[in-house]
């Protein structure tokens, strides 16, 4: 945050508070923040002693600790400042248990000389410490990131050392980055260059968000001219971010930051720099970096979107809204009508690659977690449709065997943020083997949807829940529609595509159907709060659902559930099966149906503790006896059918966490988006 307006300092503080909240859903175990102070303020050179505030816990506890700290002390909230800058951070932890002195900001060592908060792992932290630790520096947390702080006062130093007094904090940067490994995003505040802030990033998202603007935003600078020019440098409010959600109630006007660009706030002005690596980390003399020129572009997103509204939980109010959402993501795609195919599908951003990918050996999925899921649900369509084979990968699995990946494969990345780390380490793998590279994101903008050749975006709207719901059954919508686009060319199976459309047209209300089963949900967790837990067996199109079901348990109910393909059962999970283990069945109607009617009589054989989903009407036809628990669902077109059953399961999840007592948004240990490996 780099003010140039007279602001006070609570109102910064607030709006740094704020932030946090916008990104809590990203990390949560710890957070920390940093101001500046004019009790200490140092009349020639303008600096002063930053203030840091860190506190183990959630955003609240956070702001507690400060508020209680300056309850004790004189510092003055209502001070106002004609210029500020400061940083605030909240942390998933990778490196170091969550504790204040692992919590970001880290230091530079007393006095706060350098400031620095990072979203991203630095992979090559401990031989610079090593190295920092034989100058001198002696470390206070387990971090990667202190590394980083520390990095920049040796290089500060050095400077100084050498008697460039003028040494900017860019160049500080700049040569602090020359040292990094691994992915980053990261802020620099620093008592030497009061009321500016530097951030870059390679890897890990980072967006400028710029309120106050004219439409003649351009940046230019040099790298020996301090001053920076830029064309517009009126007061404003500057908002750096690694989610457009901190920013979205200030400003809609944001700029992407991409990989190896520098960014220097000083007083409202934006620079930005491009670091050219070429050179090789270790070539002496500073790498010249390049000025950039940058047009800013508007958020889509409304502030609304990311607020509870009437609902007590986000993943409660993104399960509701699905109705809504499966709307948005068809929009303007879907076409009934017109002269020589009366229905078809409209993909813009794959028109021109549709050829390519139909040519395709192999159609490969990738995707890590809910997303791996839906493409799971998705790809008996399109192994029919597109009559190419189609597997599937997990992304960190497909890193870790170095699994082949040719020129001749289509390489679909689907991604809710648009920014996992796995995910996005196996896109460079499949650029890198020439595959044609696909994006299914939720995130405009984000780096697979940059990266990719073409794609998607599933326009879920923001989601916000850890658990990811609404973009699941949106991507599975949309990974159906790219089916149906292949297969386009296709006249054998025009009927089908047909029915398949019709029933996309009315999938929205059929999901407004099944949401009405929120209480039979609730009434079922309720006599399920105590178990441990929870077996789900679905195949064919339902096999995704039953790992996606139990993937939410999981997630949020902390209870242990496992979806099992029900093909699988008599290998091993039968065993398990007693009167008291809880077991769903997903048996609605497909072509599966007689194998789960003879999947549910072996587990009834057994005692089973039987709850059955089936296709409305089906009741007599799936329990034998009447001695299970019976989930009617609305019966759709068979490959849209995991749309319509995962939505009992999402409900469960939610209820059985609500009435364990734990935290639906922020399940324990998760994090939203894992921007790290
Ligand atoms: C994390 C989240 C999951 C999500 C997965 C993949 O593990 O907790 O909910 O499914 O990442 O995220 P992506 O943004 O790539 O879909």
């Amino acid at each position: 945050l780099n003010y140039s307006v007279n602001r006070e300092r609570r109102y910064i503080l607030e709006v740094l508070f704020n932030g946090l909240r916008r990104l809590e859903y990203r990390g949560y175990d710890s957070a920390g923040i940093s101001i500046d102070s004019s009790l200490s303020l140092d009349a020639d050179t303008l600096s002063s002693t930053p203030l840091v505030f860190r506190q183990e816990g959630n955003i609240e506890s956070l702001v507690k600790s400060v508020y209680e700290e300056v309850a004790e002390t004189d510092l003055n909230l209502e001070e106002s400042f004609f210029v500020h800058a400061g940083i605030a951070h909240t942390r998933w932890a990778t490196h170091g248990e969550p504790a204040p002195r692992n919590s970001h900001p880290q230091t530079s060592g007393p006095g706060n000389e350098f400031l620095v908060v990072h979203n991203g792992v630095v992979t090559n932290y401990e031989v610079l410490k090593e190295t920092l630790v034989r100058h001198g520096f002696t470390f206070e947390s387990e971090t990667d990131t202190e590394v980083i702080p520390k990095l920049a006062k040796f290089v500060f130093d050095k400077a100084n050392e050498e008697g460039d007094q003028t040494v900017t904090f860019s160049q500080v940067v700049l040569e602090v980055m020359r040292h990094l490994e691994g992915a980053y995003a990261l802020i620099f505040k620093s008592r030497h260059y009061p009321n500016e802030l530097i951030a870059c990033k390679r890897g890990s998202p980072l967006l400028l968000g710029v309120k106050e603007q004219t439409e003649d935003f351009g940046v230019e600078a040099s790298f020996h001219d301090a001053k920076f020019l830029s064309k517009d440098c009126k007061p404003k409010e500057l908002f750096l971010s690694s989610d457009a959600n901190a920013v979205v109630e200030h400003t809609k006007q944001v700029l992407v930051i991409e990989d190896g660009e520098v960014v220097h706030l000083k007083d409202g002005c934006v620079s930005i720099l491009k670091f050219d690596n070429s050179k090789g980390k270790h070539s002496g003399a500073l790498s010249r970096p390049s000025s950039v020129q940058r047009a800013l572009s508007i958020l889509e997103m409304e502030v609304e979107q990311i607020n509870k509204g009437n609902y007590e939980h986000y993943m409660q109010k993104e399960i509701h809204e699905q109705p809504e959402s499966l709307t948005t993501t068809m929009r303007g795609r879907l076409i009934r009508g017109g002269s020589s195919k009366s229905k078809t599908v409209l993909l813009g951003g794959l028109k021109d690659h549709l050829k390519t990918i139909r040519r395709s050996r192999r159609i490969v999925f990738i995707g890590c977690g809910t997303s791996y899921n839906a493409a799971l649900a998705a790809r008996p369509i399109l192994e029919e449709l597109s009559g190419i084979p189609v597997t599937m990968e997990v992304a960190s699995d497909l890193l870790d065997r170095q699994g082949p990946i040719y020129r001749e494969d289509t390489a679909v990345f689907v991604s809710q943020s648009g920014e996992t780390a796995d995910t996005l380490h196996a896109l460079e793998y499949a650029l890198e083997n020439g595959a044609l590279c696909v994006g299914i994101t939720n995130t405009v903008g984000s780096a697979i949807a940059r990266n990719t050749h073409c794609g998607v975006h599933i326009n879920a709207g923001c989601e916000i829940g850890v658990a990811s719901t609404k973009a699941y059954t949106s991507q599975i919508v949309v990974m159906a529609m790219l089916a149906l686009a292949i297969g386009d060319d296709t006249s054998s199976s025009l009927g089908r595509r047909e029915s398949i459309i019709d029933g996309l047209f009315d999938l929205p209300n059929k999901v407004r159907e099944v949401l009405k089963l929120d209480q039979e949900m609730k009434d079922l967790a309720k006599l399920l709060i105590a178990e441990q837990s929870l077996l789900v067996f679905g195949r064919g199109y339902n096999y995704a659902t039953a790992l996606e079901g139990a993937l939410k348990v999981k997630e949020v109910a902390l209870m242990h559930s496992e979806g099992i393909i029900a093909g699988e059962m008599k290998h091993g999970p039968l065993a398990l099966v007693d009167e008291n283990l809880p077991i769903v069945v997903i048996a609605t109607h497909d072509a599966c149906f007689s194998k789960q009617q003879s999947v549910i009589q072996q587990l009834h054989a057994r005692k089973g503790r039987l709850i059955v989903m089936c296709s409305k009407g089906d009741s007599a036809a799936v329990c034998p006896g009447g001695s299970c628990r019976v989930i009617e669902v609305p019966q759709v077109e068979d490959c849209l059918q995991p749309v319509i059953n995962v939505v009992p399961l999402q409900l469960l999840a939610y209820h059985l966490t609500v009435l364990r007592g734990y935290n639906v948004d922020q399940p324990r240990n998760l994090a939203k988006s894992v921007t790290t490996q």
